[in-house]
C-alpha cells in the first residue's frame, strides 16, 4: 500500500484524511499523548484493518476517540461520574471505560461489553475527528509490543506501507498514553496512569483508586486486556534498578557495554558509549516526553543487548513512566545496595 505522508498539515489534508476514515481506510494522526492509528469506529472491517496493521491480538480493545464529550452517550451508557470527569478533564489525556451500546462493533471492544472513550485536545486530532463525522477508533500507532510513537520518525518507521495516510505534527506534548479509568467497577479504578494522576481524579471522584496491576504483574483475569501483553519494549532487554540514586550511579558507571537511561545532571554517565538522558532529574514531565523516543533510540544501537534504567519517582506523571518502564522490563527489577 502507498502511504501519503504529510509533514505540513493544511485544511485540505484534514479533509482528505477525514474522507479516508469515512471510507474505511487507516490514518495515523497526532494526539497530545502519542500518535494514534485511526479508523471509523462504527465499521468493523475498518477496525479489523487496525489489528492487522499493528499486528495486535484481536482481544485487545481499541479506544474510541470523539470530538466532544457530549457525543459519548451515543456509544456507551454514561453516568454522573462520567460527566464529572468530562467537565474536569475533557478534552484532554483521559480515557473512560463504560458499558457499551449496541452500535459499537464487538471487534472494536475486543468482544467486551464495555467501551473506552476519549476526547483528545490536540488540534489536528480534534479537527480530523470533527471532519470525519464518525467516532475514530485508535490505538497507539506502533507495531504491537514496540514503544508507542511520539514523533514523525517513529510513525513513519512503523506504519509506512501499512496505512493510507500519516499526518505528522512534530513531537507529542505529553509522550505517554492517556490515563485510563474504568467506571464499571465498584469504585472508579485507574487501569493505566498518565498525565492526569490519581490525585487529580480524586478532586472530582474522591473514592477513585489505582488498580493493583498498575505496578504489579497481573494475576488471573486482568481488568484491561492490554495489561497482560508485554509492552513498550525495545529490542534489548530492559532492567530497572532500585535503591539509592548515588549507588545506582556507581553501579552504572562501570556499564560500558550496556544502554543506560540517566539524567542531564549525570555528566560522567553521559560520557559512556550508550548512555542517553531523559531530561533533568527533577522534571518528570520531560522524562515522560522523552521516554519512548529514548527506548527507540536504543534499537538503532545493535551493540546494546541490555538497557539499565533507574526506578523513576512515583510522584505525578512519574507513576506513568514507572508503569511503562516496568512493563518494558517485563517486571525485572534489581536492588542496588
Ligand atoms: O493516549 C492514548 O490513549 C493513545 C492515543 C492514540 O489516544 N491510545 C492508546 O491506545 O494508548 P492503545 O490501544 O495503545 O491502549 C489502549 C488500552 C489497551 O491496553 C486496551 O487493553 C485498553 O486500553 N482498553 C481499551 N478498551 C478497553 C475496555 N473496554 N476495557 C478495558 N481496557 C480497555
Ligand atoms: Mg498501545
Amino acid at each position: 500500500m502507498t502511504t501519503d505522508i504529510v509533514y505540513k498539515i493544511t485544511d485540505s489534508d484534514i479533509i482528505k484524511a477525514a474522507n479516508i476514515i469515512r471510507e474505511g481506510g487507516l490514518v495515523v494522526f497526532p494526539t497530545e499523548t502519542v500518535y494514534g492509528l485511526g479508523a471509523n469506529a462504527l465499521d468493523p472491517t475498518a477496525a479489523d484493518k487496525i489489528y492487522k496493521a499493528k499486528g495486535r491480538p484481536s482481544d485487545n480493545p481499541l479506544i474510541i476517540h470523539l470530538a466532544k464529550a457530549s457525543d459519548a452517550q451515543k456509544y456507551c451508557v454514561t453516568n454522573e461520574d462520567f460527566y464529572k470527569l468530562a467537565e474536569a478533564f475533557m478534552p484532554g489525556p483521559l480515557t473512560v471505560i463504560l458499558p457499551k451500546k449496541e452500535i459499537v462493533p464487538s471487534n472494536v471492544t475486543g468482544g467486551l461489553d464495555t467501551v473506552a472513550l476519549r476526547v483528545p485536545c490536540n488540534e489536528v486530532a480534534n479537527a480530523l475527528i470533527s471532519a470525519a463525522g464518525v467516532p475514530v477508533a485508535a490505538p497507539s500507532a506502533n507495531i504491537s509490543g514496540r514503544p508507542s510513537p511520539t514523533a514523525p520518525d517513529h510513525v513513519v518507521e512503523d506504519m509506512q506501507g501499512r496505512v493510507d495516510m500519516i499526518l505528522c505534527a512534530g513531537e507529542c506534548d505529553i509522550g505517554v498514553e492517556s490515563t485510563i479509568i474504568t467506571l464499571v467497577t465498584e469504585v472508579p479504578t485507574i487501569l493505566r496512569p498518565g498525565k492526569i494522576t490519581l490525585s487529580d481524579i480524586r478532586r472530582v471522584l474522591p473514592e477513585a483508586v489505582l488498580a493493583d496491576a498498575v505496578l504489579n504483574k497481573f494475576e488471573g483475569k486482568p481488568l484491561s486486556p492490554g495489561m497482560k501483553y508485554k509492552h513498550y519494549a525495545p529490542r534489548a532487554e530492559v532492567v530497572l534498578l532500585d535503591g539509592e540514586y548515588s549507588k545506582i550511579k556507581a553501579f552504572l558507571s562501570s556499564q560500558r557495554e550496556s544502554g543506560i537511561l540517566c539524567y542531564d545532571e549525570d555528566k560522567e554517565l553521559l560520557s559512556l558509549p550508550y548512555a542517553l538522558s531523559v531530561g533533568a532529574k527533577d522534571k518528570p514531565d520531560e522524562e515522560a516526553h522523552l521516554l519512548f523516543a529514548r527506548l527507540r533510540e536504543f534499537d538503532s544501537m545493535p551493540q546494546v543487548k541490555k538497557i539499565y534504567a533507574p526506578m523513576p519517582d512515583r510522584e505525578g506523571i512519574g507513576l506513568a513512566v514507572l508503569n511503562r518502564l516496568i512493563r518494558a522490563a517485563g517486571f525485572t527489577v534489581i536492588e542496588i545496595d
